[in-house]
Formats: C-alpha cells, sequence, structure tokens
C-alpha cells in the first residue's frame, strides 16, 4: 500500500494568506500544515509517499521536507498539479506512482486527532473497493454528507443545502487501483473540478464502498475559522503530551 497527499490549489479561501506562499505550507501551532498529513501517513506504517503540489509555490515543498528525513522516511515523491480541476484530478497525478497497488489518499489540509492505522489495516483485509473515513459534526453542508442507513452508506451529496445527515467524508480515502479508471469516467461538476464525492459514490454503486466512523477530532484548515480551530487543537494536544511527559 502506498500514500498519497494532495496538496495542490490555490487556497484562496485563506486570501491574503496564500498570496505569496502556498496553504500548505502555513503555521499550525508549531509547524507548516502538511508536516500533519505526512505524519498521519507515517504513522499508518506507509513509507511510499507521493505528495501531489501546486500552485505557484511548489518548489518551497522540496525545500521543507527533502526526502522526508524528518520523519524517518527514506524518500519522497512529488509531483505537480498545473491547474485547479479538484481532488479526483490531483489524485490522477499518481496514476504511475501507484502502479496498480492500493492506495491510502489525504488531504493536505485535514488534521486529525489519532492515528488512522486500524482504518488502514481493515481496508488491507477488504478484498477489493474503497474505504472512507466518516465524522459526525455540526456543520456538514461544508462537506461531502455521507447519508447512512442501518450501517451502509446509501448516498454522498457534495455541499448539500439540505444535508441528510451529520455524517461527513473526511479528508481519508482508500482506494483499490480501480480509482483511476473511475477518475477517467468523471465530468466535472458545477464548480468546474472532477469530485471526489463521485468517485466515491461510483463506488458505492459498484457495492464497494466500506467505511469507520473516525475517533478523536478532525478538521481541515482551509478557512480562516478551520486553520485557528486546528491552530487551537494541535495547541491543546502538544500541551496535552507534554503534560503526560511529565508526569510519567
Ligand atoms: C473536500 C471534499 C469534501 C470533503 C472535504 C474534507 O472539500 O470535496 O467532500 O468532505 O474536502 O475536508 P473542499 O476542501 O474541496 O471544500
Amino acid at each position: 500500500m502506498k500514500g498519497v497527499i494532495l496538496a495542490g490549489g490555490l487556497g484562496k479561501r485563506l486570501e491574503p494568506l496564500t498570496r505569496i506562499t502556498n496553504k500548505h505550507l502555513l503555521p499550525v501551532y508549531d509547524r507548516p500544515m502538511i508536516y500533519f498529513p505526512v505524519q498521519t501517513l507515517v504513522d499508518a506504517g506507509l513509507t511510499e509517499i507521493m505528495l501531489v503540489v501546486g500552485g505557484n509555490h511548489a518548489g518551497e515543498f522540496l525545500r521543507l521536507l527533502g526526502n522526508g528525513a524528518e520523519f524517518g522516511l527514506r524518500h519522497l515523491n512529488y509531483t505537480y498539479q498545473r491547474a485547479e480541476g479538484g481532488i479526483a484530478e490531483a489524485l490522477s497525478l499518481s496514476e504511475h506512482f501507484a502502479d496498480g497497488e492500493r492506495l491510502v489518499v489525504i488531504l493536505g489540509d485535514n488534521i486529525l486527532e489519532q492515528g488512522i492505522r486500524p482504518s488502514v489495516e481493515r481496508f488491507a483485509a477488504q478484498p477489493s473497493g474503497a474505504r472512507l473515513l466518516l465524522k459526525e459534526v455540526e456543520d456538514p453542508g461544508r462537506f461531502g454528507v455521507a447519508e447512512v442507513r442501518e450501517g451502509k452508506i446509501v448516498g454522498i451529496e457534495e455541499k448539500p443545502a439540505r444535508p441528510k445527515s451529520s455524517f461527513v467524508v473526511t479528508g481519508v480515502y482508500m482506494y483499490d487501483g480501480a480509482v483511476f479508471d473511475i477518475i477517467k469516467t468523471l465530468k466535472p461538476s458545477g464548480r468546474g473540478e472532477l469530485e471526489i464525492t463521485d468517485v466515491n459514490n461510483a463506488y458505492l454503486r459498484r457495492g464497494q464502498l466500506a467505511y469507520d466512523v473516525l475517533e478523536g477530532w478532525w478538521t481541515d484548515a482551509g478557512l480562516p475559522e478551520t486553520l485557528y480551530r486546528a491552530t487551537t487543537l494541535v495547541r491543546e494536544r502538544a500541551l496535552q503530551r507534554q503534560q503526560q511527559t511529565v508526569t510519567a
């Protein structure tokens, strides 16, 4: 299994913070945002990781992360997303890297309190298909919303005006090798992007969409308000860890 971090896009929702740097390089408490998804994948046991970068400051990722030695990695792979074509388009750029293997995909601005290893292990035990991580939130309309009935996802809607549940699809996705053929069938959405929600609904139609509900907090950091929230949550966790080390 390999890991892909999607860190393209122009981060327009964070203007003017993103005018002279990339969203994923902005600080979240004591480190750049991109450190968190890298750590999440490394903690899940993945050693082969590709970053899909984009925008005007893509070279800075290499300067910051290099070969990932800080994370105990020997090598990091990079590819460049030229346009703002959406999450599914960004993912399609990792096809040669995936080389038929399964992928754990994470959005570069998603930060999780806890590790995802148990879900990754359940995905590895799954014969094929996809696996999502859902989380119950108070403002589901900002996200992909999953309608869950009798323990099964029956539909996902991207940013619905009237959400059918409070369970949203977080930016952690696990896919088998079929994902790239699915992406090739997609048409751009109303916002002109290839939507990851359409990929997930394609797996659903095949009867191959599993999920877990995420434990611990989860946040994106792509809006001023959620960047602030991410910083606060990461700070609290860092202070708790310090406390635990002192009392241990
Ligand atoms: C994207 C996805 C959405 C998902 C969210 C998680 O939203 O389209 O389905 O719930 O990431 O962070 P966007 O960041 O494009 O608004």
